[in-house]
């Protein structure tokens, strides 16, 4: 059986990959230090609270096991936090990553799948937008993660440490069996500030910017399914088996939806109409993020099944209207 150490397996993300691998048969280790994770989240596998800052944390969870793979969530990730307070992002995104890697390459662990995200483009020069693009990110949070690719490809080629980046366009849904989510603090995704407004009378929901060149003019992104993300790391671990080096691979549906678009979704799903209000466009919002996956396709064979935004919205809803933490 392969054991795999899941950093930031407490997040969103991280806690439905520690499910996906569980039930796949694996043995699975969660290292988290709770910082926006949740420890209800969960439910399969080892625990182990640990920050990647401490490397003495970090020694203690590669001394009880040795993996044979890392699959590495665990970061700060809210562009606009990235931008007024940079040093948290680089120390733990980039420090705690190179910690993270010092250890793995120590105790000898080959592999690492990397959460990566679109943000490492920037402004798109063309769309949809495949790997060759240039990486030109525009935020803090952005280029401590081409940072981290980066450094991954220095590893690869010093230490033989394989590695995939996967370029993440906006994950949503959520579990469709319900016993995880997405519950964030603050919340900064679409999909569940449309269902939080639903819920919560109070809350509105705000749109920044109905003047892009885009059919209604608001903000077009590709969102994917948390599950058929992980899918995509299952596969990475079987290429990291096969093929030595530091790859790059986007995850996207390949096909955008407008803000517009996913409050209608909603609306129908829920049978209720959202309120929102308007305010001019934010800084660094492109008009369009639509990505390219045919290179995740054909070398990882990842076939996303949510190509639906109501069938995403629907597992997100089933989350959100009975949430457990
Ligand atoms: N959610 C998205 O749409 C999206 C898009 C692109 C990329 N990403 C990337 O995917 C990853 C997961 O995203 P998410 O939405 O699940 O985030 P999340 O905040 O829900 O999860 C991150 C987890 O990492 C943990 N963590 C953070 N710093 C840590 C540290 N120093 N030591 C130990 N644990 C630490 C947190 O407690 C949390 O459980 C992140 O790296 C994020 O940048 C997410």
């Amino acid at each position: 059986m392969k054991n795999v150490l899941i950093c930031g397996g407490a997040g969103y993300i991280g806690s439905h990959m520690v499910k996906l691998l569980a039930e796949a048969g694996y043995d699975v280790t969660t290292f988290d230090n709770l910082s926006t994770g949740h420890r209800e989240a969960v439910k399969w596998g080892h625990w182990f609270e640990g920050d990647l800052l401490d490397t003495l944390s970090l020694e203690a969870v590669f001394r009880k096991t040795k993996f044979d793979a890392v699959i590495h969530f665990a970061a700060r990730s809210l562009v606009g936090e990235s931008m007024v307070r940079p040093s948290l992002y680089y120390q733990n995104n980039v420090v705690g990553t190179f910690n993270l890697l010092e250890k793995m390459v120590e105790h000898g662990v080959p592999s690492i799948v990397f959460s990566s995200t679109a943000a490492v483009y920037g402004e798109p020069q063309a769309t949809p937008i495949h790997e060759s693009h240039p990486t030109l990110p525009i935020n803090p949070y952005g280029r401590t993660k081409a940072a981290v690719e980066t450094m991954l490809r220095d590893y690869a080629a010093a230490y033989r440490l394989r590695s995939v980046s996967l370029r993440y366009f906006n994950a949503a849904g959520a579990d469709p069996e319900g016993s995880i989510g997405e519950s964030h603090q603050p919340e900064t995704h679409l999909i569940p500030n449309v269902l939080r407004s639903l819920l919560e009378t109070e809350r509105v929901l705000q749109i920044f910017g109905d003047d892009y060149p885009t059919p209604d003019g608001t903000c077009v992104r590709d969102y994917i399914h948390v599950s058929d993300l992980c899918d995509a790391h299952l596969l990475a671990l079987d290429y990291l088996d096969k093929n030595e080096g530091a790859y790059s691979f986007n995850l996207g549906n390949g096909q955008g939806f407008s803000i517009l678009e996913v409050i209608r979704g909603a609306e129908e799903i829920v049978g209720k109409p959202i309120a929102y209000t308007l305010s001019p466009r934010r800084p660094g919002d492109p008009a369009v993020l639509v990505a390219d996956s045919q290179r995740a396709r054909s070398e990882l064979r990842w076939r996303p099944r949510y190509t639906d935004i109501r069938e995403i919205i629907e597992t997100a809803w089933q989350w959100h209207r009975n949430p457990t933490y």
